[in-house]
């Protein structure tokens, strides 16, 4: 029996951090098992934001990099970047018919993103989510691993699923299923628990980079932004501290471990006593996967042999399933 099919995709806009590896990658590297995994650096995606050419490039290496130091595995599943492969873009356009203005208008992402710019921002950031929903349905993919920030985006490729599938009379592309796992579902910037990690907060302080050294991780823990009273005896009362709540969620997630196990260890104690316990964790998970993934960059060669490799394999599956995706929409 063919195992279920995954397939999910990361961004080469700078350094990969730790909500993009508690919330995405790490459980990407445990899908292997038992999944046929298809995982993808999205350069297409990057460029919806002014990106400088020599920084892509090297984004794209390095985000490649992290993600076989962190335990993707290239040989037996498949790691390439979108670009390579055709039917991303040729059914993002088809997508781009399916789906209706009104969808898009709804996605949040969109309007964090835009702000007060919208008449200013690509045409491209608008109708980014239409080519997300081409890079999953391209692979027929059943399966999504990501975290929670992409949950609308993922809804919108189940519509634009539904509504292709209604238009053409067919039964032609599955409803992609979001697996949003583990306890780090949403981490939250080491200066401000009410507001993502993110790789484009302006602060550095705000996030834990995968190629930040022992003496970064360090220092950015210890400035991370606490409260004034002990750790919480229970995980109710984290719900009125977001930092708390943000900090201990990441040592859980670190240690694979319930949140309710973190905040039983460390009930009524200091921030001091957890934060040297964090720091002590985080570069013990960290530390073995930055010296990889800088072993790994100093042959780019290989990195890119990996990426024209996967990219092959990824497109033996895309192309007949864009070939049928135009015949029904009868594409001569
Ligand atoms: P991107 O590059 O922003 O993030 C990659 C993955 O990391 C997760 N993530 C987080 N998880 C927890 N806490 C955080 N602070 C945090 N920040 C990021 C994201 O949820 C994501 O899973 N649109 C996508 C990339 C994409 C994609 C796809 C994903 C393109 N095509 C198809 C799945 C399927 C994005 O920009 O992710």
């Amino acid at each position: 029996m063919s195992q279920p099919r995954v397939f999910s995709g990361v961004q080469p806009t700078g350094n990969l951090h730790l909500g993009n590896y508690l919330g995405a990658i790490r459980n990407w590297v445990k899908l292997q098992d038992g999944h046929e995994c298809i995982y993808c650096v999205v350069d297409m995606h990057a460029i919806t934001v002014w990106q400088d050419p020599a920084d892509l490039s090297r984004a794209t290496r390095e985000v490649t990099a992290s993600l076989i130091a962190a335990g993707i595995d290239p040989v037996n599943h498949i790691l390439f970047n979108q670009s390579k492969v055709p039917a991303h873009a040729e059914t993002a356009w088809i997508f781009n018919c399916v789906a209706r203005m009104g969808w898009l208008n709804r996605m949040t992402q969109f309007k964090e993103k835009a702000g007060k710019d919208r008449e200013n921002v690509s045409v491209g950031l608008y109708a980014y989510p239409n080519l997300m929903a081409a890079d999953i349905l391209a692979y027929k993919a059943t399966h999504v691993p990501v975290g929670e920030d992409q949950k609308q985006h993922l809804e919108l490729a189940r519509d634009i699923a539904i509504k292709f599938n209604h238009d053409y009379e067919v039964e032609h592309f599955p409803l992609p299923e979001p697996l949003i796992l583990g306890e780090a579902t949403r981490v939250m910037s080491l200066r401000d628990g009410t507001k993502k990690m993110s790789k484009s907060d302006a602060s550095d302080q705000s996030r834990i980079n995968l190629t930040d050294g022992a003496d970064d991780i360090d220092q950015k823990i210890r400035r991370a932004k606490t409260d004034p009273l002990p750790l919480p005896e229970t995980v109710e009362e984290l719900g009125a501290r977001p930092e708390a709540a943000n900090l201990l969620t990441i040592y859980a997630a670190l240690g694979d471990e319930p949140l309710a196990k973190s905040v039983a260890d460390f009930a009524g104690k200091q921030f001091s006593d957890f934060k040297k316990a964090l720091t002590e964790r985080a570069i013990a998970v960290l530390s073995p996967l930055s010296t990889e993934m800088r072993r790994l960059l100093a042959d780019p060669g290989h990195i890119d042999r990996i990426l024209a490799d996967g990219a092959e394999r990824a497109n033996a599956i895309a192309a007949p399933i864009l070939a049928e995706t135009k015949r029904i929409v009868g594409f001569l």
